[in-house]
């Protein structure tokens, strides 16, 4: 089994992406074959500031790495290392309905948000298509917001192999139901483009000024609150504490005397806790970043290896070769 995902560097990582793609990602080292990258070319249809594009670049790979991705089992490079990813987006992108790129969501939303779209942002999901088929995955480990691009993948390969004959395999996106959507400081889904979000690596006072800042209603500490599952600071710490504990305080909300400012304190405390390891991790790493460079040429080369075989393959169905 080939598992593959990518991760845009276009800002911070918060726990939206930790908990939604980053640790199943990583679990899901264990299964298969991983394909993980970093996507720069992907970043480039929203992102114009180069010095920006390289520090948000080596930031994936050091939060990947701190995070627990093991390179010697998994292939880690950056996508613009393998060009052969453009050469399968344009061959892919001869047999996608106009349409079936009309209808994506996350371009939609740009558009009502007013961005004046590029035609890399109209393509955006062909080249994901490329990603995922150039390495013929079977499973792409995405949080909800990006299933649809991954049935885009499925549509665009289907249509190619009904064109040109058996090319590509089909992907299965695969979604973790507990952790689709990690909702931001104001409730909303935690994203870079809401300003909710809690990093992974944020300075401690900074981090701990922004989970005091969760939203919070104005019951006061004594009120029980029946619904105590639907606040925000517990949901959060069920994801960063023991099961135990994200219970307890769960109970202690809806029994009524627990005040938010407690809440929130705890919250920040099991969350510095649960990062600490992969802090240490991190500073090690930053110190040594030909190490981290390596890495990810290493990963290039295994990765160019098998995007050439599928490359070829596609060339020789659709008659250039
Ligand atoms: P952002 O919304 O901050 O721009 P991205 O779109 O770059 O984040 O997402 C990168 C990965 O993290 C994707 O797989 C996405 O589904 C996942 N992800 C992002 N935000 C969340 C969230 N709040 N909950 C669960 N998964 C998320
Ligand atoms: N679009 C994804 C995101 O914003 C990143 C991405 C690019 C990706 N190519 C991919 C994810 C291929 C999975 C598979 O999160």
């Amino acid at each position: 089994m080939r598992i593959l995902s990518g991760i845009q560097p276009s800002g911070s990582l918060h726990l939206g992406n930790y908990f939604g793609m980053m640790r199943p990602a990583i679990e899901l080292q264990e299964q298969g074959e991983a394909y993980y990258f970093i996507a720069d070319y992907h970043s480039m249809t929203s992102l114009f500031d180069p010095e920006q594009r390289r520090k948000n670049s080596l930031d994936v790979a050091l939060d990947f790495l701190a995070c627990g991705l093991d390179p010697q089992r998994t292939v880690f490079f950056r996508q613009s290392d393998v060009p052969e990813v453009t050469e399968l987006t344009w061959l892919l992108g001869t047999v996608t309905p106009m349409g079936l790129l009309e209808r994506c969501h996350s371009y939609k939303d740009k558009l009502a948000k007013g961005i004046s779209p590029n035609f890399g942002l109209f393509a955006y999901p062909v080249l994901m298509a490329a990603d995922i088929l150039i390495y013929d995955s079977n499973v792409v480990p995405v949080g909800r917001d990006q299933k649809q691009h991954v049935e885009v993948t499925r549509d665009i390969a289907i249509k190619f192999n009904e064109q040109y004959g058996q090319t590509f395999v089909i992907p299965e996106p695969q979604i973790r139901e507990e952790v689709a959507v990690v909702p931001g400081t104001d409730g909303q889904k935690m994203s870079k483009s809401y300003g909710n979000t809690i990093d992974i690596f944020g300075e401690q006072k900074a981090t701990r000024k922004r989970i005091m800042s969760i939203v919070m209603d104005s019951r006061t500490p004594q009120e029980p609150k029946p619904d105590a599952d639907r606040n925000l600071a517990v949901q959060l710490l069920k994801l960063v504490a023991p099961a135990e504990t994200g219970r307890e305080y769960e109970e202690r909300l809806r029994a009524g005397g627990l005040g938010y400012g407690d809440l929130k304190k705890a919250l920040f405390e099991h969350y510095w806790n649960f990062f600490a390891s992969a802090r240490a991790k991190r500073v090690e790493l930053a110190a040594n970043l030909g190490y981290v460079n390596q890495v990810l040429a290493d990963g290039a080369a295994k990765a160019r290896v098998k995007a050439r075989e599928v490359v070829e393959r596609a060339k020789l169905a659709a008659g250039l070769r």
